[in-house]
């Protein structure tokens, strides 16, 4: 029996519990686990598939984070560099939830100012705060503007 075109291959196997982020934009799966501070070194079993065939998208990464579900706060920041993510969680290897994610107005602890003098870069105490404007990302402590390679500046 002929199967249908796009389901010929599962390139990463289904995951029991846990998180799967698909739609990811082609090229950014690692620096998706960058911004969510997974490293490879943490408990979460990971399977990552970079370029693969997507009939919504063209080509597409898939990050799935076995054991754990991803908060919506810690998943609206991938919005920056993958605005088409989908978010599914997985429960007894149902997905029990899909959401897509929204840019947040204020980033966290998630890039570095690239000013060597802002405070967030001195050895006070401080964790960088971005705010997301219409002309890219503004520092809140020194006004600095970043308008390009945001993947570049993460932490
Ligand atoms: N998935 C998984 N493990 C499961 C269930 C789903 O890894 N136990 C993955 C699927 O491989 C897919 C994503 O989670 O990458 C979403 O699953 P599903 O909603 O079933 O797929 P689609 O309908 O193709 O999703 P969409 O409509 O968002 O494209």
């Amino acid at each position: 029996m002929k199967k249908p075109e796009g389901k010929r291959v599962l390139i990463v196997g289904r995951i029991r519990e846990g998180t799967v982020i698909d739609h990811i934009t082609a090229g950014e799966a690692l620096n998706v686990l960058k911004i969510l501070g997974i490293t490879g070194t943490t408990t979460e079993s990971l399977s990552i598939a970079t370029n693969v065939s997507s009939r919504q998208v063209g080509k597409k990464d898939i990050v799935k984070v076995e054991g754990r579900e991803l908060l919506t706060e810690e998943v609206d920041r991938i919005a920056l560099i993958a605005p088409r993510a989908t978010i599914n969680i997985i429960r007894d290897y149902e997905v029990v939830e899909k959401k897509g994610v929204e840019i947040p107005r204020v980033l966290e602890g998630v890039i570095q100012c690239p000013n060597p003098g802002c405070i967030s870069n001195t050895s006070e105490p401080i964790r960088s705060r971005f705010e997301v404007g219409e002309r890219g990302l503004h520092c809140l402590y020194c006004d600095w503007l970043i308008t390009r390679d945001i993947a570049g500046h993460i932490i």
